[in-house]
């Protein structure tokens, strides 16, 4: 039934469409030994963070194997490979060497470099509650960007800003594990403010093509009453237009920016610096309704808050292992709806992550998946949204944050005991894809 979903011939994307797949420093890098500890670090070592108990010491090994990643990369034939620069590893002796070295080997391989400065992984001594975290980041983009700024191909400030703040300082279920609820805004502030600032310090050190990874997906109400069309607004405005409003028009949402700290009208116009492209990661859409108890359910914690929403479950749709809703068209829903409120104001759009955790080497249910994502996706470029590339997430299988090594995102598998790596079903099946589309 999968296989004949996917038998249609794929339309083709224009001329020069960037084809990738990316990964995160941390989740894949290990040789935790050789670099200064993140706030990860710290939060996995905390019993019961992680749910198998599991920390990112070794990972995938990317450090020392980053050959065979290469040669895997180069196998797929993408465009281009997303991978995050960690920020404790810079700041540890000889830690910009081995970004050299992959770059090198990239650049060897046909496969263009790009770089994300930011993905979660907080030097232990910073904070984001702090605004001087946001100068800090200034500079380690400054440090970065002269060693090697000559061969990336983009550049990425910083990865999903909004989960940062909500998983890890609003909920707790993600490092650095705070229990903020809404005390957590400033976060959101000072990461936007450190995006802002390092735009400034890329193009002060001669680097182009910046953009942002931010994640966004429909907020779908659950129901046509006003209580749950207000809870969906509500929901959308916190986990979409903050992050996207001050980038790209320069304005928080109503609302918001009277509880951000500091000078927020100045700071807004260091946030909007102009970009080259906006970067969506997208994974799904999200149904919302109006607050039902006392309690939220989050990542199977409750908490004795009450929310002004409650998240309700995407009825009638398959589901990934993580239990995500499959839903492709909302993609295209998002595309569109990004294009119509921001006009433009809204420079070209990557997809900078896209997904599905599924277990096994014959992966169907992820080429099913992608199929239809990329089919979703071409329906936005039809309908005149300037999309410009497509990012899987993940290259191989990795350290999935809080679920540790039970989710499985990769289009290669990795034995966490041997890391041996093997190509699964959906490899094969995007390298012909991407064979087609030449
Ligand atoms: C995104 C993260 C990425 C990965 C995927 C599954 O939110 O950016 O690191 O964990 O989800």
């Amino acid at each position: 039934m999968i296989r004949r979903m996917v038998t249609n011939p794929m339309p083709q994307f224009p001329a020069g469409f960037l084809w990738g797949v990316s990964t995160s420093a941390h989740q894949i890098e290990g040789a935790a030994d050789v670099r200064e500890p993140s706030v990860w670090d710290v939060f996995t070592a905390e019993p019961g963070r992680v749910k198998d108990g599991s920390t990112a010491a070794v990972a995938c090994d990317s450090y020392h194997r980053y050959h065979e990643d290469v040669a895997l990369l180069a196998g797929l034939g993408v465009d281009a490979y997303r991978f995050s620069v960690s920020w404790p590893r810079v700041d540890s002796p000889g830690g910009l060497d081995f970004y050299d070295r992959l770059v090198d080997a990239l650049c060897a391989a046909g496969v263009r470099p790009v770089v994300t400065l930011f993905h979660w992984d907080l030097p232990v001594a910073l904070d984001w509650l702090e605004r001087d975290t946001a100068s800090r980041f200034a500079d380690h983009v400054s440090v970065v960007a002269e060693r090697l700024g000559d061969r990336v191909a983009k550049w990425i400030t910083l990865n999903e800003p909004a989960e940062h703040t909500l998983l890890g300082h609003a909920l707790g279920v993600h490092a650095p594990g705070r229990r903020l609820m809404f005390d957590a805004l400033p976060v959101a502030h000072h990461q936007l403010l450190a995006h802002g600032l390092a735009v400034r310090a890329l193009r002060a050190a001669g680097a182009g093509d910046i953009g942002i990874a931010n994640s966004h997906g429909p907020t779908w109400a659950a129901s046509e009453k006003p209580e749950d069309r207000e809870a969906a607004e509500f929901y959308d405005l916190l986990l979409n237009r903050l992050f996207s409003d001050p980038v790209l028009i320069g304005r928080y949402p109503e609302g918001i920016g009277e509880l951000m700290p500091g000078d927020v009208e100045a700071d807004l116009k260091v946030i909007a610096e102009p970009i080259d492209w906006y970067g969506i990661n997208y994974y799904a859409p999200t149904r919302v309704g109006a607050p039902q108890g006392a309690e939220i359910e989050f990542g199977g914690l409750s908490f004795p808050v009450e929310l002004p929403f409650t998240v309700r479950e995407i009825e009638d749709r398959p589901v990934t292992d993580f239990g995500w809703p499959v839903v492709p068209e909302a993609l295209t829903e998002l595309l569109t709806g990004f294009a119509g409120r921001y006009g433009d104001r809204l420079p070209p759009v990557l997809i900078t992550e896209n997904g599905c955790s599924y277990e096994g080497v014959d992966d169907q249910e992820r080429i099913a998946y992608l199929d239809g994502h990329i089919r979703a996706l071409h329906r936005a470029v039809e309908a005149g949204v300037d999309v410009r590339g497509y990012f899987v997430w993940s290259l191989l299988d990795n350290f999935e944050w809080a679920e540790g090594y039970a989710r499985r995102f990769g289009l290669v598998h990795t034995d966490f005991e041997t890391l041996e790596r093997t190509p699964k079903a959906s490899y094969t099946w995007l390298r012909d894809l991407l064979r087609a589309q030449r």
